[in-house]
């Protein structure tokens, strides 16, 4: 499991201001006024705090901004961060305004001086767990130490078991980021599946469906993609169960351990990026995690189809046609679009089993959604506008870029098949629609829906303001709200 810095919270101390080592945070409004423990951190310092609210570019700083002393005299601090932030200030700015302490974290930690009231706290120190990571455990050389802890000196004397959802959240982050960061000769899909199994120490009910069970399954369309790899396929199915008797809400992930595109061979520029093509699982995974860790009361389970996606002898190829467990028959065109494979199959077997009253699934799907969204948001796709817009909703809230695209009828003619009841590509127009057109056909009239594109953000090479380069954990935040929101008492 992922290691969080700890964070804890501390009664106020004005004496230990000055021999806290590490990063001192202390927050200033707009207007200036100090706080006590500003004070204390004013006078410690001869009066740079003041001279700091005083200055033009103290003025012209946006909030959330922060302006960096470094061995600031009087104190024992390496560094003093002056974050200009309103009392009032919640949600992404207080986020990012934590992050800038994040990325700076080292293994000296950080007190935050947590001013009576600040209505962001929570926010900002979610934003410093969510930002204090670094995936290099493939890294040979000088250990790298863990991070410090961050002390919170606040009065508030209920903070702290606030902490504790803020330590869930996060940790579900970092663990969807470590599976989707680790490559894919290390996360097979046997790896893959023996760490989704430790959430079982979290309470979750975790079940390994293999190969002859999938096949018992009727899953061919999902056996097919992964039929030309050494890692045998495995479906993974984690229940969260902190509701009552009602159904639960079903989350299904794309797991492709690898894609090469299988016999429609991908080309050698940039195909090392599909070592992520199991966001959609990751995500999954992130968010039981996350639900469990702050026992959330709602019935939640996760499904993941885990498969690598790679050319050889016993691959399968363009043309074959396949059955999926619902019975209907696929002819594969491209090898390569194998997530529709793999979630029809998971997909059908989730409304069989458990007639959630929800399903939302996530996948890398298209390199198409990557053309019409970019890396700003995720492309949102569904059956139910009330469903739809809950998750929206829910997704603005922890500002992670979702946009909604269409369905329709016209759409699903593309997929029209000579030979079989489909064709698994729809040709290049709206080739993310097409995907989605796909997966609609294996989702039941009383299913609402969402199906989730995360090709363009579940990666970032240039990273974001919450997450270093690499994995993001799109999603966790998102679903883990829409949940809470939705369906939890
Ligand atoms: N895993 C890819 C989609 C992808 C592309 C994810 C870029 C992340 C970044 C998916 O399996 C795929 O190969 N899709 C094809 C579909 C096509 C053959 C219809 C694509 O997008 O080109
Ligand atoms: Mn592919
Ligand atoms: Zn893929």
């Amino acid at each position: 499991m992922a290691d969080l810095p700890s964070i804890d919270i501390i009664e106020p101390d004005l004496d230990a201001i000055a021999t806290a080592g590490g990063h001192v945070c202390v927050f200033l409004p707009e207007d200036g006024k100090l706080d006590k423990m500003a004070r204390r951190v004013n006078r410690l310092t001869k009066g740079a705090l003041e001279r700091v609210a005083g200055s033009d570019a103290f003025g012209k700083m946006s909030e959330g901004d922060a302006v960096k002393l470094a061995y600031p005299s009087g104190m024992a601090a390496r560094s003093l961060h002056v974050i200009r932030l309103e009392k009032r200030t919640k949600g992404n700015t207080a986020r990012e305004a934590g992050a800038t302490l994040g990325a700076a974290l080292g293994k000296e930690g950080a007190l935050v001086l947590a001013s009576p009231g600040l209505k962001g706290l929570e926010d900002f120190l979610l934003g410093t767990l969510l930002r204090a990571y670094s995936f290099d455990r493939h890294k040979s050389g000088d250990e790298k130490p863990a991070l410090g802890a961050v002390q919170v000196m606040t009065s508030d004397g209920e903070a702290s078991e606030r902490l504790n959802t803020i330590k869930a959240l996060a940790s579900g982050v970092h663990f969807t980021r470590d599976l989707v960061n680790e490559p894919s000769n290390v996360l097979t899909t046997t790896e893959f599946a023996a760490r989704l199994e430790e959430l079982r120490s979290l309470g979750v009910n975790v079940e390994v469906l293999d190969e002859p069970e999938l096949e018992e399954l009727g899953m061919r369309t999902l056996l097919a993609v992964g039929q030309g790899s050494e890692s045998p396929s495995k479906v993974v199915v984690m229940e969260w169960s902190g509701g009552g008797v009602e159904a639960p809400v079903a989350l299904v992930g794309k797991g492709v351990v690898f894609d090469t595109g299988g016999i429609s061979l991908k080309p050698a520029g940039g195909m090392e990026d599909m070592t992520m093509d199991m966001g959609g699982a990751g995500t999954v995974a992130g968010v039981m995690q996350a639900l469990a860790m702050r026992k959330a009361a709602a019935n939640v389970v996760g499904l993941v189809g885990l498969v690598e996606n790679m050319p050889d002898g016993r691959a399968q190829r363009p043309g074959d046609v396949v059955t999926s467990m619902k019975g209907d028959t696929v002819e594969v065109i491209n090898t390569d679009a194998e997530g529709r494979l793999v979630l029809c199959d998971v997909m059908w077997y989730a409304q069989e089993r458990f007639e959630p009253v929800a399903m939302v699934d996530l996948a890398t799907l298209t390199g198409a959604v990557i053309i019409a969204l970019g890396h700003e948001n995720a492309g949102v796709f569904s059956n139910n506008d009330d469903l739809a817009k809950s998750f929206l909703a829910a997704a603005e809230a922890e500002s992670e870029g979702a946009w909604r695209l269409p369905l329709g009828p016209g759409y699903d003619k593309q997929l029209k098949s000579r030979v079989a009841d489909m064709k698994n590509v729809g040709g290049r127009p709206a080739g993310s629609v097409t995907a989605a057109q796909f997966l609609a056909r294996f989702v039941k009239d009383e299913t609402p829906w969402i199906h989730l594109d995360i090709a363009g953000v579940a990666s970032m090479k240039g990273g974001t303001k919450l997450a270093p380069k690499g994995a993001t954990g799109w999603g966790v935040l998102a679903l883990n709200r829409m949940i809470a929101d939705g369906y939890e008492d």
